[in-house]
């Protein structure tokens, strides 16, 4: 495994992979070779290239990870396609559904496995809910409704490449956790999302934009030297959906609400029963019904159905996080790669592909569309 961009996200692929125990993590690529070797000797990697072109074109790597701002996914995900590598991209797949669409024909025609990390599929009470829904024990959808809520972009302080539509699209709260939400509505409920109507809101239109560097995620020191500027995206939006089957559904995303951590909430109404998972309480899935109590699931290999037992590693009891959910989605694409699967299987593999990411890209664009023409109703068309 070789890892481009070891910035926040890019340690936990590291981690992930190592746990599995049979990946050799080879090389680690940053924007130059001094920060590549500094992360490379931080997270005891062996190799250290200043680009990612040098560590795709190293023998060793078999599978590219891409964990670079968003509008490096396309030119690095298409140059590890070229060179036959199978490729762990990170979301967004790519900045546009057409940069996204090439990628997939790219990466089918190459026969390599292509991966998104929409890691929240690799949560155990995720796929039980998945596989409940599946099996009919809530009956038919009729209402998938939830938030993903966050408050890292509150002050006006507060800066990303995420804020910049260069660096990180056209979309900022959309684009960032409403792809997560997509997905994950999708996966759980079986269902596509065929149209959408969205408002969209820029809470903070104008920012202090450090002119030194900062890690992601981190708080604007006092005395950091900054400029002011204009932000194009949106930090706050509401999206009423449409499913296939007829059912309805809505979401909001946000960046700017204060308390909110990594709040995301995906609720499944039946006809019979409904699901509830909340990321910050994991380990539980709150069964909703009418004639008989309600109940909260707790995640324990011995409760969970057998094709969600695999993803929970503890006993009930031993709480399972964010981290190990990931370690399962890596579980799942190496477990892929590792059987020699070819990505055309009639079995689709349970980690999302870069179709999973293109339709994540057409979802972003039909919002953006439907919010530039005035709260239009916008068929996803993919
Ligand atoms: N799956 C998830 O839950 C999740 C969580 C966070 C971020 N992400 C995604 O991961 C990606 C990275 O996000 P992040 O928060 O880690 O950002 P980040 O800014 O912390 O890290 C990006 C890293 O890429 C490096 N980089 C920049 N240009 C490069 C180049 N030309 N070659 C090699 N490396 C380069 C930077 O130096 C930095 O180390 C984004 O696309 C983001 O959407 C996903």
């Amino acid at each position: 495994m070789g890892l481009i961009g070891a910035g926040f996200v890019g340690p936990h692929h590291i981690d992930a992979v190592r746990r599995l125990g049979y990946v050799d993590v080879v090389a680690v690529a940053g924007s130059s070779e001094a920060s590549a070797r500094r992360k490379a000797d931080q997270l005891h990697v062996p190799k250290a290239y200043g680009s990612a072109e040098a560590l795709i074109a190293d023998p060793d790597v078999q599978v590219v990870h891409n964990a670079t701002p968003n509008y490096l996914h396309h030119p690095v995900n298409m140059a590890a396609i070229r060179a036959g590598k199978h490729v762990v991209s990170d979301k967004p797949l790519a900045m546009t559904t057409a940069e996204a669409r090439e990628l997939l024909e790219a990466a089918e025609q190459a026969g390599v496995v292509h991966a998104v990390t929409f890691n929240y599929r690799g949560n155990p009470l995720v796929q039980q809910a998945r596989q409940m829904i599946a099996e009919g024990a809530i009956g038919r959808p009729h209402f998938v409704h939830g938030h993903y809520l966050q408050d890292w972009l509150q002050y006006d302080t507060d800066y990303s490449w995420r804020l910049e539509p260069d660096k990180g699209g056209k979309s900022s709260a959309i684009g960032d956790i409403g792809s997560h939400w997509c997905d994950l509505a999708q996966h759980v409920s079986g269902l596509r999302i065929t149209e959408v109507l969205a408002d969209l809101t820029t809470v903070i239109p104008q920012r202090k934009r450090p002119t030194g560097n900062r890690e992601a995620f981190a708080a604007a020191r006092g005395d950091e030297a900054h400029e002011l500027v204009d932000i194009q995206v949106e930090d706050l939006a509401s999206v009423l959906v449409r499913f296939e089957n007829g059912a309805k559904g809505s979401f909001s995303v946000g960046q700017v609400c204060a308390g909110h951590k990594n709040d995301l909430v995906l609720e499944v109404n039946g006809a019979s029963a409904s699901l509830r998972w909340h990321q910050e309480q994991q380990n539980e899935l709150w069964i909703g019904r009418r004639g008989e109590p309600s109940a909260l699931l707790q995640k324990d290999p011995a409760l969970l159905s057998s094709d969600a037992a695999p993803y929970a590693h503890l006993p009930g009891g031993h709480q399972e996080a964010w981290a190990d959910a990931f370690a399962n989605l890596m579980r799942d694409i190496y477990g892929f790669i590792a059987e020699g699967r070819s990505m055309k299987d009639t079995r689709p593999p349970a980690f999302a592909t870069f179709r999973d990411g293109l339709r994540a890209n057409v979802i972003i664009d039909a919002i953006l569309e439907s919010h530039a023409k005035e709260q239009a109703w916008v068929r996803v068309n993919d």
